[in-house]
């Protein structure tokens, strides 16, 4: 079902200083910043030759990433994300098999400006997983 490894998104506390370590000390190949009030969250995509780091900072007051970097304040792995060919042939094949999807379970728009969802991380060994339709 899963395809190739879209990106791993990591939540941090300071967008710029942790897009300097990717591009300074790394050496990668950054983005800009993009607000995304809509999902409560800054984003900055970075690309590998194999896929993407996306890091992300809390936007706002109800950020969905404000009680993950509670509980890690130094920023961690918050998401990996994994192409799908179809989102809401997955969504009913991993519902039928009874993992939970987060929210209504309708496809929203993500930050590619694809159909995104997230499964629960206790369905899937203890990460979200967010499906993108590639
Ligand atoms: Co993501």
């Amino acid at each position: 079902m899963i395809g190739r490894l879209n990106h791993v998104a990591v939540a941090v506390r300071d967008i710029a200083k942790a897009t300097a370590i990717y591009r300074d000390t790394l050496g990668a190949e950054v983005a800009g910043q993009v607000a995304q009030p809509a999902h409560g969250v800054t984003t900055v995509f970075i690309t590998l030759p194999n896929t993407k780091i996306e890091l992300l900072e809390p936007l706002g007051e109800n950020s969905p990433i404000a009680k993950f970097l509670e509980r890690n304040p130094d920023g961690g792995i918050h998401h990996v994300c994994y192409e799908v060919p179809d989102i809401r042939a997955a969504r009913d094949a991993l519902k039928a098999q009874g993992a939970r999807v987060l929210g209504d379970g309708e496809p929203k728009i993500g930050a590619h400006g694809k159909p995104v969802l997230f499964l629960h991380p206790k369905d899937f060994c203890g990460t979200l997983v967010e499906l993108e339709q590639a």
